[in-house]
């Protein structure tokens, strides 16, 4: 096996953090996964600094920060460098005073299973942003998968399959999927609130990342059915292709400290939240950056079918003009 790590240093200058800053950039994996330091986060960015995050997170995917103590109105201000915000979910309430920061907590749900952020609307967030409040002393690391290499890896016959699927994503929750005397009253009632309007959207299943062109697969945990096949059709071949999704060798695996920021490109990941904490809390806030329409190679964008996102984010709002 050979090493995959490398240093790579940029330099940019940060006015407002008094001299030159060095951003260095820390390869973490050969798919995905880089660490950023040499940047204060907690004041302002000039063009050169956010520049260089904005293209090492292109090419990693997923950038972690280990010191980046960040309150809600630092985590607004760093993701709105990256472009517009979404509000904090199209059914899930904010934390109180900030309309765009999403409480990620263990008090409510565990997110144990691979997905990709809010793919059940039609503009799902270009990019996310996760600050750690409240981290257990052990477990609760972050797994984030490159769809890309995923779709690279992928035998040529299983590619033309990929490359013709669109998938059903909802947010509907799958009862048979999980034992019913497995949800306890607290997670029954977040449930109920994640659902409060139904969505459903198709989505290509390889869709051409906007800014890099990069083709990856877009499915994960809200795809229910692929277009044209039944159910059980579908759970099989979701089964083939995100296995090669969450192969290990496709991921990097983060672990959480306090005041870490961790930011992933939501078009071409896929992310997981390892169950393994017992019942110690954890708590993130989530900001996220709104994102466009998904389209296949051929430029066909993905259609909602059902529920209303304009009050999520202006590309919804837009569409849903149409
Ligand atoms: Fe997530």
């Amino acid at each position: 096996m050979t090493s995959t790590t490398t240093d790579r240093t940029t330099t940019a200058s940060a006015p407002d953090a008094g001299p030159a800053g060095q951003l260095t950039v820390r390869k973490l994996g050969a798919h995905i996964g880089a660490e950023v330091s040499g940047v204060d986060l907690t004041q302002d960015l000039d063009a050169a600094t956010i520049a260089g995050i904005r293209d090492a997170l292109l090419e990693h995917k997923a950038l972690v920060f280990r010191d980046a103590p960040l309150d809600d109105a630092g985590q607004q201000r760093f993701a709105g460098y990256f472009g517009t915000l979404t509000t904090a979910h199209p059914t899930v309430p904010a934390v109180d005073g900030a309309p765009q920061v999403l409480p990620v907590d263990s008090e409510r749900g565990r997110a144990n299973q691979w997905h990709t952020d809010v793919t059940f609307v039609q503009a799902p967030p270009a990019i996310s942003t996760l600050v750690s409040h409240t981290v257990p002393e052990y477990g609760g690391e972050t797994l984030i998968a490159s769809s890309a290499a995923a779709y690279r890896a992928l035998p040529e016959p299983l590619r033309n399959l990929a490359d013709q699927l669109w998938a059903v994503h909802t947010n509907e929750y799958d009862y048979a999927d999980k034992a019913v005397e497995a949800f306890d009253e607290k997670s029954k009632g977040y449930q109920e609130v994640f659902q409060s309007i139904a969505f459903e959207t198709h989505h290509p299943v390889v869709r051409v990342h906007p800014e890099t062109g990069e083709r990856g697969l877009f499915i994960g945990g809200f795809v229910r059915r692929f277009v044209g096949l039944s159910v059980t059709e579908s759970r099989d071949i979701l089964r083939l292709l995100q296995a090669y999704v969450t192969k290990p060798d496709h991921l990097v695996r983060v672990s959480w400290h306090p005041g870490q920021l961790v930011i992933f490109d939501n078009r071409i990941t896929q992310h997981y939240a390892v169950d393994n904490y017992d019942d110690l809390p954890r708590l993130l806030h989530r900001v996220t950056v709104a994102g466009d329409v998904p389209v296949n190679a051929a430029g066909e964008p993905s259609r909602a079918v059902k529920g209303d996102a304009s009050h999520y984010t202006a590309a919804e709002r837009a569409a849903s003009a149409v």
